[in-house]
């Protein structure tokens, strides 16, 4: 916890004596304003003079991946996409003019510092991404890569220890954990004003797309976020993990629910439904021994997707039914995407590793895989990576 917060959660808890309460106390209403809950990887400065190549230039490419760099004033150098109609978009679209059908020509040609690699996970494509960061961590070019890491345990382990034994920086694009809602619910759980945590949940109705298809990995693909975000609340992962995946009907889709259970006898919960077509919506509620937070998470797409307008809503258990919304200052896109980036840039040439990187990303991953055990085997499961999040 830094100084700043540690300060405001004791002045918020104690009207500014020395000491914190015996018993967990909501924050007075007034004090929860002058809390800063934006990540500091979007108000640190941002480096723009490296060098960045795409690797991949599909869907997410235009919409998270180069508004976030045209936030920053950053154009990547180069791309490499074998699809001569996604390099014709990079050039119209983003004024990319370096492009490549090979990115093995790519990192050859070009001097980069950053690849960042947006390949598909599934269609047999993990082990591409285990050799792009294998080729980049040779070179010394330090990696972004789109989640869910990889398909495969042994796939994720290599992708961390490649990038460890080359010595370069690795960050993981889990954007969700940044998302502002989300990631306000995680700044309050950490200046102390909900008392300790009791139990959370994230419920996703997501009315669209490729989720609801029987040929995707909905699992894999898209409850990886929640997974994330519910470790970025608790701070480490659960104990045990128990799924259930429910029928996957042709034409009309499925619904994942899941328990987590910590150390401490907290428990949380999540409810992916690719089924529903009538409800779009990002919802999740963290409750705390002296208060609750709730809120919706928006994925600002265009205008027929669109959910509800995203909120942030702090509850003291005391007095009851008192409540105030939170003024959230950032959007999901691009800012969770720059977020991601922004702090491996932020990264480069210190000692740091970005936040969703290494032993971090080992664990939503390792929690992901004990869901899909369960999942298959219908018991609960403990993850097979455990420890606490670093701050
Ligand atoms: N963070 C998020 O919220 C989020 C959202 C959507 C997708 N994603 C992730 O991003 C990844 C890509 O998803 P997408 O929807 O953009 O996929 P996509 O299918 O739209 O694009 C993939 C691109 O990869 C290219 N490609 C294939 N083989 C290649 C190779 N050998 N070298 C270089 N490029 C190659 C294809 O030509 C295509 O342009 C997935 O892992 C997905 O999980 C993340």
């Amino acid at each position: 916890m830094s100084d700043h917060v540690a300060d405001l959660r004791r002045k918020m808890l104690t009207g500014g004596s020395d000491d914190l309460p015996d018993h967990p106390q909501a924050a007075n209403l007034q004090d929860l304003l002058l809390l800063d809950l934006m990540p500091p990887p979007l108000t640190l400065p941002i480096p723009d003079q490296y060098r960045v190549g795409l690797v991949a230039a599909g869907r997410i490419v235009h919409s998270g991946v180069m508004p976030a760099y045209r936030a920053a004033g950053i154009t990547p150098l180069a791309a490499a996409d074998p699809d001569p109609a996604a390099r014709e978009a990079l050039r119209a679209l983003w004024g990319v003019d370096r492009l490549y059908d090979d990115y093995r020509r790519m990192l050859d040609e070009e001097e980069l510092d950053v690849v960042d690699v947006n390949l598909r996970w599934d269609v047999g494509l993990s082990p591409l991404r285990v050799e792009v960061v294998r080729e980049a961590a040779a070179r010394g070019i330090s990696v972004v890569l789109a989640k869910p890491v990889a398909e495969t345990w042994e796939q994720c382990r290599e992708i961390v220890e490649l990038a460890s034994s080359g010595g370069i920086k690795l960050g993981v694009d889990f954007n969700t954990r940044y998302a502002p809602a989300f990631y306000g619910c995680r700044g309050l759980i950490k200046a102390g004003v909900l008392g300790p945590l009791i139990s959370a949940s994230i419920n996703y109705h997501s009315a669209l797309g490729r989720q609801h298809t029987n040929a995707f990995d909905a699992v894999h693909d898209v409850c990886v976020h929640a997974v994330d975000v519910i470790q970025s609340w608790f701070g480490e992962a659960p104990v045990g993990v128990y799924g259930n995946w429910s029928r996957r009907v042709d034409g009309i889709g499925s619904v994942l629910s899941a328990t987590f259970s910590f150390a401490d006898g907290a428990n949380a919960s999540m409810l992916f439904d690719f089924a529903t077509r009538h409800r779009r919506q990002f919802e999740f509620i963290a409750v705390g021994e002296a208060a609750s937070v709730d809120g919706l998470q928006d994925q600002e797409l265009p205008g027929p997707s669109r959910m509800l307008r995203a909120s942030l809503r702090y509850g003291p258990h005391e007095p009851r039914g008192s409540a105030l919304e939170l003024p959230l200052q950032y959007a999901l896109s691009p800012q969770s995407y720059l977020a991601t980036r922004a702090d491996l840039l932020q990264c480069i040439g210190t000692d740091r590793q970005p936040w969703a990187g290494g032993e971090d990303i080992l664990r939503s991953m390792s929690t992901l895989f004990a869901l899909k055990e369960s999942i298959r085997c219908g018991l609960p499961v403990e993850p097979s990576v455990q420890g606490r999040q670093l701050d």
